[in-house]
């Protein structure tokens, strides 16, 4: 049987064909005047996303570059930091700083959980001697399918001044970010996430305190440095040579961000994790994380008793060609994800609910086939 490919990983996403078309164009001088105007507008659009109007930093890089430059821009060694980790990327903020000598001290909550903020606000209290320099944060967890509320985690930070710095890699465009509004210092995110287009960009948005600390860190930093991607960007330039093509694609990812609206786009989102999550209750599995804090752009699932994550990811993706994700770290095995983020529908939904029943049911999982299909259509349904 023809096995036609779907791709519901939390990332990389599925690039829209308008994108994909946009990218396919003759490259161009990365120092001629066709591009300063294609970067500038990127750039400039790249803003109302993040809601800021700190400087955009555009890295060629994975969002683990974003990561590491937002670190070795702020810090030196010897800083003291709070790493906030819900899980494996909030654990990875924790290792870069570690590798760079920082002095990193971790909050960490349970697999499924988001941030406890007042646990957050006593730890900040007890700081009488301001000690910590930054706050490191994940808004989005992908690896539990956990949202964090991170107006309200910022709130209960008070008037502590250490520099409050967000991963957004598998939020931002998908999950509301006010940047400046909420008073954060530095947001960071990645290409192949709610932005469409391929992997390959890394982008940092870094405010005016974050541009204070700059001038104090001493942390060694070359590719990363932060003044040289800002010198550059003064004419609408990069200081090395940039990834042209996708920058060509979000150009055309940011005309169908701006077309949809970003309120559009968390409400779809929205939507489309709700509908998720009824169906697979209704299937009889049990979700990872509570549904207060359950994410709008991935959906985290426990496998069912005597059956690997593993073999529904296996079946889904050799039978039927729909490729979700599965646990990570500690959760190997135990839980598998679906990705609905970025270029994602309502018809998405459908496609891997009544797959994952016929898996269910093929795996010998007690299945009520059609059930969870049911309980999607009445979520969609509802909001019609
Ligand atoms: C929240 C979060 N942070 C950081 C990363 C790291 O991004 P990359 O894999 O592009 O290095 C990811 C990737 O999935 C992520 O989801």
């Amino acid at each position: 049987m023809l096995n036609k490919k779907y791709l519901m990983v939390p990332g990389p996403t599925p690039v829209p064909e308008r994108v994909l078309n946009a990218m396919n164009v003759p490259m161009i001088n990365h120092r001629g005047v066709a591009y300063e105007g294609l970067f500038k507008s990127v750039v400039q659009d790249l803003k109302k996303v993040f809601n800021t109007q700190a400087d955009i930093l555009l890295y060629p890089a994975a969002g683990t570059g974003a990561m590491e430059a937002s670190i070795v821009n702020l810090f030196s060694a010897g800083d003291k930091v709070l790493v906030v980790s819900i899980g494996v990327f909030g654990d990875r903020l924790a290792e870069i700083a570690t590798s760079y000598g920082l002095d990193v001290e971790k909050l960490s909550f349970e697999p499924g959980q988001a941030i406890a903020a007042e646990k957050l606000a006593m730890r900040l209290q007890a700081d009488i001697n301001k000690e910590i320099k930054g706050i490191l944060l994940t808004h989005n967890e992908t690896s539990t399918g956990v949202t964090n509320d991170i107006e309200n985690v910022i709130k209960v930070c008070g008037q502590h001044p250490a520099l409050k710095v967000v991963d957004a890699v598998s939020a931002l465009g998908a999950i509301p970010m006010q940047m400046d509004k909420w008073g954060i210092d530095v947001v960071f995110t990645g290409s192949q996430k709610a932005l469409m287009i391929p992997p390959g960009i890394g982008l940092v948005a870094f405010g005016a305190r974050a541009w204070a600390a700059y001038a104090q860190s001493t942390l060694p930093k070359y590719y990363w440095d932060a003044q040289k991607v800002k010198k550059s960007l003064e004419k609408w330039q990069n200081p090395y040579t940039p990834p042209v093509s996708l920058i060509f694609g979000l150009r055309e990812s940011l005309n169908m961000i701006f077309e949809e609206g970003l309120e559009n786009i968390a409400k779809r989102h929205e939507l489309l994790a709700k509908a998720v999550r009824a169906a697979v209750k209704a299937l009889g599995l049990e979700l990872l994380a509570d549904e207060s804090v359950s994410s709008s752009v991935v959906t985290a699932i426990k496998a069912p008793a005597n059956v690997s994550a593993k073999d529904i990811q296996k079946h889904l993706r050799e039978v039927y060609g729909i490729t979700v994700a599965g646990g990570q770290k500690t959760l190997e095995g135990k839980i598998f994800r679906i990705g609905h983020l970025g270029y994602a529908s309502m018809a998405d939904v459908f496609v891997v609910i009544s797959m994952l029943e016929m898996t269910l049911q093929t795996l010998g999982v007690a299945v009520n086939l059609g059930a969870g299909v049911k309980a999607a259509q009445e979520v969609f349904l509802q909001a019609q």
